[in-house]
């Protein structure tokens, strides 16, 4: 388990030489025993039953059995590329991550994703896109699980599953685009209305990327910094493509998603192989780590509030460029694991609900999907660290652990005692106060505005990125049976704006409600106007 048997170049698996497979001269079985033809099974006599003792046909036929393991629960269809980071140094004040500093070079594992599709289904479907990335640092691994839009539907993960359940396939016929599954989802996102800023992005020109080369990447939670002498600073990450934001047109996905369903992926390796390397910028947003987690009045904590560049503009610290394809599809894209809890000394968590859910979540399904406790030891997911972790045995071991006394410390082979009180380099968590005098099921107060954030998105459209926001809801919608679903979408449109209300409203035939909340004018405070101007980014 260590870099020498690892290439991250993408043209080796990682698996040592002698297990690569298809390697030798002769055909052999599994346990290496040559063949001399695999096309016919033993029968007695050439028109004669066939013989249960022809252990190659029993082999290669079980092994076939059980080539499928579990697609994702969630982001199941994706595609990878192996990369190098590069810091800038620039976040040296605000983390001892070391990966950060200055020209310091990181192989990394980049997955995109559609989010809802199985793993056969189009690449160019509305959907939010995942954009996971794996940093092999010589700290341990360091994953950021983020996507291509900087908010998400809910504020807890307590609801995943039901968001989810809500916009996967109806269980009846399994069709994605069944009258149902527009009914489930529509319902959903409607009574659970903190889902408004994401859906809102997701009807925008951002739910249909030209190509995954062209998407912008969000961390969405608010992570903390720690930096040597132990400050935080309270950050939101951000990678910015080097080629722009760029988006389909409906018509183009739709054209696309049947002519070239795999046009996402084959864009990626396609360009890639071409030497025409993506690259993205590597930025952080900073803000102080106050008592309150309070940003201009934007709670940092609720995973659906973005913070406008503008009042936090997004500070580079590192370079990203993903240089070579995967050379086999299941052992490295479709094996990868990903978990927001694989942190490094300098990064650390924080109290969002729904980040804290997440770093539940990964480990759980990883283990029935990836068959046991562990994958940590395939190729793609080992670090590049050494490691010493006391783990032992379990479904799909191959490390052969040696040495009598699998605890700390011992008296036994005397390994690595704990220093209590130096600084090692370990991983240690930030000692941060938890204020709380009763257990509570209820979320804050702040987390309660579901509608000024949508509406400044909104109000920072062109006019042709708002006709293209009215067509894709007035599409939508229009698939949804139950008109009184569809009623509640306008009322919740009618809180964001009513052009934006009233222009569905027409396009569905139905009438368009009145606001239920205050909406904000477009400059009311210095605050909007400085953001309805120029926001977002592009
Ligand atoms: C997978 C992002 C919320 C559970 C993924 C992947 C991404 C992602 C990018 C694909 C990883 C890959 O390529 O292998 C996000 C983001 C979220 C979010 C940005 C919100 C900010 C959640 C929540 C849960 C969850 C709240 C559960 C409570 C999962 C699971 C997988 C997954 C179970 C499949 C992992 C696997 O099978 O390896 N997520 N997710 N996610 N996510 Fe999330």
């Amino acid at each position: 388990r260590g870099p020498d048997t690892y290439s991250p170049t993408g043209q080796e698996t990682g698996v040592p030489q002698e297990k690569v497979a298809q390697g030798g001269e002769y055909l052999t079985t599994a346990q290496g025993a040559r063949l001399y033809e695999t096309d016919h099974s033993l029968k007695a006599g050439p028109r004669g039953p066939v013989l249960l003792q022809d252990h190659h046909l029993r082999e290669k036929i079980t092994h076939f059995d059980h080539e499928r393991i579990p697609e994702r629960v969630v982001h199941a269809r994706g595609a990878a590329a192996h990369g190098i980071f590069q810091g800038y140094g620039t976040a040296g004040q605000i983390t001892k991550a070391a990966f950060l500093g200055k020209d310091v070079e990181t192989p990394v594992f980049v997955r995109f994703s559609t989010v809802l599709g199985s793993r056969g289904s189009a690449d160019t479907v509305r959907d939010t896109r995942g954009f996971a990335t794996k940093f092999y640092t010589d700290e341990g691994v360091f994953d950021l699980v983020g996507n291509n839009i900087p908010v998400f539907f809910i504020q807890d993960a307590i609801k995943f599953p039901d968001v989810i359940h809500a916009g996967k396939p109806h269980p009846d016929r399994e069709i994605p685009q069944a009258q149902s599954a527009h009914d489930t989802f529509w319902d959903f996102v409607t009574l659970h209305t903190e889902a408004t800023h994401h859906t809102l992005w997701n009807m925008s020109d951002r739910g249909i990327p030209r190509s995954y080369r062209m998407m912008e990447g969000f961390g969405v939670h608010t992570f903390r910094f720690v930096n040597a002498e132990g400050a935080t600073t309270l950050v939101k990450f951000h990678w910015k493509p080097k080629l722009g934001v760029h988006s389909l047109v409906w018509e183009e996905a739709q054209i696309t998603a049947g002519v070239d369903p795999d046009f996402h992926r084959r864009d990626l390796a396609d360009a890639i192989e071409a030497g025409a390397y993506p690259q993205w910028e590597l930025g952080v947003q900073t803000f102080p780590d106050t008592d309150d987690q309070l940003f201009e009045g934007i709670d940092l904590l609720d995973p659906t509030k973005i913070v406008p560049e503008e009042l936090a503009p997004v500070q580079p610290i590192g370079l990203l460029t993903l240089n070579a394809n995967p050379s086999n599809y299941f052992a490295e894209t479709e094996q990868v694991a990903f978990h927001l809890g694989h942190l490094v000394p300098g990064i650390d968590v924080t109290n969002d609900p729904l980040f804290q859910g997440r770093l539940f979540s990964y480990l759980d399904t990883q283990i029935s999907r990836l068959g046991g406790p562990n994958f940590a030891q395939l190729p793609i997911n080992r670090t590049h660290a050494p490691v010493n972790d006391m783990l032992r045995d379990g479904m799909h071991q191959t490390a052969v652990h040696r040495g009598a006394a699998p605890y700390r410390p011992n008296s036994l082979d005397g390994g690595c005692p704990f220093l209590a009180g130096e600084d090692t380099g370990a991983y240690i968590e930030v000692p941060e106060p938890v204020h709380a005098d009763r257990k509570v099921r209820d979320a804050a107060a702040s987390f309660d505005d579901h509608y000024s954030q949508p509406r400044l998105f909104w109000l920072s459209m062109t006019p042709t990125e708002r006709e293209h926001i009215v067509a894709a809801y007035t599409f939508e919608l229009s698939k949804c049976w139950e008109t009184s679903i569809k009623e509640r979408a306008l009322r919740v449109l009618a809180n964001i704006d009513p052009e934006l209300c009233g222009e569905v409203a027409t396009g569905l035939g139905l009438p368009a409600p009145e606001p239920t909340v205050k909406l904000a004018e477009p400059d009311p405070s210095p605050a909007l106007s400085q953001l309805g101007a120029t926001w977002p980014l592009d």
